[in-house]
Formats: structure tokens, sequence, C-alpha cells
């Protein structure tokens, strides 16, 4: 029997990365190994793919097998901390580590899946163990960005996030899973008490980007930071996605329109489409995400902004996941469930990460340079 505050192993010392050798997890064992080595675990379904990881690098990472959609039977026995790099069905994992004090994180980006462990908060806090979630590039830095450009305003009306992802980046299969699930999504936004309906890339906009002083066209997307910080921080917010080549954003955004993307729903045209994403990449591997924060100043409208850029979005995903991981293991936060930016803040976070070759940028901009596309 497992009493709230006792670990289910008296010496449980380990970081367990679910989905650990796959895409954005390896950048995460690869990380924490450094830091933590013969201390972190990469799990998956299959052994023989975690140990010829871990072999990789030189005992720093271990493998275990680990199923999460199967009973965990005795293999979160040693862990104190338990990190998720895939798209999980239920919470029954999460339940699982709650009941033995691990402490928790995940990389999901789906707000639906997120209120569901926000939802286990209380039981967090009766085992005495604490769960971050937005921790990636998108969520994750982007939360922070939005806490740090707002910190500094008088009064905040609103936000919002343009992210652009590199085409020519490789993708994992559950991060190209979750891109086709998420284009045919419709979902509701709370902006200032109303709740608008929306559906990824049935809008438009551009921009002005002030951290590369240009203009970009960015469509709407189902990302979840506008689902949670009007909740965390109180300001209503907007996603806006685009992609590095200009012409295949339109194309994207007009094939999903026309209906083309939910053909790559599910079944063997989901196979095929995903290698032929991850065999035939368009662009660089660049990416960015830049923040507007709208509000006022000394009696006068003002938007702070604040961007990240850099290589490999993945690569800058598994980076903020494992410094996070990192503090939540080091760290004794407070018990319970939260979002980055209800526990973390984005200077001393941001200075972390500049050490890994991302860019760090923020300003003012005294005019709105946004102009809405009706039909684009
Ligand atoms: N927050 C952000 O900014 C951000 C950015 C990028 C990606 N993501 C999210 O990150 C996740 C991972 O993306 P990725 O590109 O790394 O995908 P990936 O390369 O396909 O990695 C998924 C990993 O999970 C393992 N796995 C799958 N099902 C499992 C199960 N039932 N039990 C245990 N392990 C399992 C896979 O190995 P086996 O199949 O061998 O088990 C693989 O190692 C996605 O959910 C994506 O949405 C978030």
């Amino acid at each position: 029997m497992i009493t709230p505050g006792m670990q289910a192993g008296s010496q449980a010392e380990k970081i367990l990365v679910a989905g650990g050798y796959g895409n954005v997890g390896r950048i995460i064992a690869t990380s924490l190994g450094e830091v933590f080595p013969g201390r972190v675990i990469a799990a998956g379904r299959n052994l023989e793919r975690a140990q010829n990881f871990a072999a990789k690098t030189h005992g720093k990472v271990l493998a275990r097998h680990l199923d999460l959609s199967s009973d965990v039977g005795n293999a979160l026995d040693d862990v104190k901390l338990a990190i998720v790099c895939l798209d999980q069905a239920d919470t029954r994992f999460v339940e699982a580590c709650l009941q033995r004090s691990i402490h928790y994180t995940d990389i999901s980006a789906d707000a639906a899946f997120m209120a569901q462990v926000m939802a286990l908060a209380p039981g967090f806090e009766h085992y005495g163990a604490t769960a971050v979630l937005s921790v990636g590039l998108s969520p994750g830095i982007t939360n922070l960005l939005v806490k740090q450009a707002s910190q500094s305003l008088e009064s905040v009306d609103h936000a919002n996030i343009y992210v652009i992802l590199g085409l020519g980046e490789v993708h994992g299969d559950a991060s190209i899973r979750w891109m086709i699930r998420k284009a045919n999504q419709v979902y509701e936004v709370n902006w200032h008490d109303t709740h608008r309906q929306m559906k990824s890339f049935d809008s438009a906009r551009q921009t002005w980007l002030a951290s590369e002083s240009r203009n970009r066209t960015f469509f709407a997307f189902d990302l979840p930071e506008q689902h949670t910080l009007p909740n965390t921080l109180g300001i209503p917010t907007g996603n806006w996605l685009a992609f590095d080549s200009v012409p295949m954003t339109h194309l994207i955004a007009f094939s999903n329109r026309i209906g083309l993307m939910k053909l790559f729903q599910r079944g063997i045209r989901q196979t095929l489409f995903i290698h032929g994403m991850q065999r035939f990449r368009i662009g660089s591997d660049r990416f960015l995400a830049e923040v507007h924060v709208v509000g006022q100043q000394n009696g006068q409208p003002l938007s702070h902004w604040a961007s990240v850029g850099g290589f490999g979005e993945g690569r800058a995903t598994g980076l903020a996941a494992a410094e996070l991981a990192k503090r939540l293991y080091r760290v004794a936060f407070p018990p319970g469930a939260y979002h980055i930016e209800q526990l973390v803040e984005p200077e001393s976070f941001f200075e972390a990460l500049s050490a890994y070759d991302l860019v760090f940028k923020a300003g003012s901009l005294t005019d709105d340079r946004t102009r809405q596309i009706a039909h684009p």
C-alpha cells in the first residue's frame, strides 16, 4: 500500500522518458543523461530500439520496455520523475504516476488532454507530487514569452502567438499525426468572455514580425495556448501558424479548406502521408515563435513583443522540456498540477536555453500592424 508522500521504491531516483528514443524524446533523454548520467531511462514499446539508442549514450541513458496503453507493472518502482513524449488516449499512466508520488511532465500539445491532467490536480496534491504541462516550444516557451511580454504593461488586452515551422525538418510520426488531427479540428476560443468558434486554417491574418522586420501571413490553428493562457494569466490569446515556405503555407491551407487533409486522418493513406513528409522535405528546419501582447502603459496603447528563433523545432521542444525536467527533479515545486507559466520565471529559463543557440529577442511596438484577411 502506497501512502501520500511515499514513493514505491525508497531509492526512487530515476527519470523515465516514455517515448525516449523518439524524435523529441531522444533530445530530452540525451540532454538529461549529460546532467544525471545513469539515472535517465529511455522507454518505449520496442526494447531493442531503446537499447540501441541507450548504447549510443555510453551508459548515460538506460533502456526499458514500457507500453503506456497497458498495465505499467513495476516499471515505475525506481522512478522519481516521468516525462511523456507521445500522445496519450487517456490519463491511466498519469494516474499511475501520481498514486506513486512521481512527478510528471509531458510535451502534449492537445488542450483537451491537458484539461484532463489538470483535473487530477487534487490527486497530485494528495500524493505530494507535481505535474507540469505546456512544456516544449508551442506550447511551452511561447507561454513564457507571453508572460514576459505582459509583465511590464500596466494593463493587458490580449495576446497573439505567431509560430513558423520548418517543413525541411524531419518530424516524428507522432508529431505528423498530431498535425493532421489538429488541421481538421473545429475549436472554441474564449475571447473577453465571448466564445468564438474557429477551424484550423479557416481564417488568416497578415502581421508584422518585429524580430525579423517583415510581414508574414499566418493561419488560425488549434494550438493549446489560446485555451490555457486565458485561465492561467487571464489573457485572451490567439494562435497563428505558418510554415517557412510561403507557397507551401498557402497550399496546405488551401488543401485543408477543400477537405484534402481529411483523406489522411487514418489508415494506409496516413502512413503514406507520414512517409512522404519524412522523405520529401521542402524548405529549411528554421523555426520562429513571436508573441505580441497588446495593452496599455501610461494611458497609451502599447504592444510588447518577444520571440525565439532557431533551427529544429523538435530539438527546441526537447531542450525546453529537459530544462523544465531538471528543475522539477531538483526543486521542490508545490504539489499539484500546473502550466509552465505558473511555476517558472521566463528570464532564467531563457538564459539557460540561450546556451543552445536559441535566440531570444524582445521589444515594443506603438501601433498594431496586423491586418485580418477575409478570404485568403
Ligand atoms: N509542445 C511542443 O511544442 C511539441 C513540439 C513537437 C512535438 N510535440 C509532441 O511530441 C510528441 C512526440 O513527437 P515525436 O515527433 O517525438 O514522435 P515520435 O518520433 O513518433 O516519438 C514517439 C515515441 O513514443 C513511443 N511510443 C508510442 N506509443 C507508445 C506507447 N503506447 N507506450 C510507450 N511508448 C510509445 C514511440 O516508440 P514505439 O512506437 O517503439 O513504442 C516513439 O519512441 C507528439 O505527441 C507531439 O505532438 C510537442
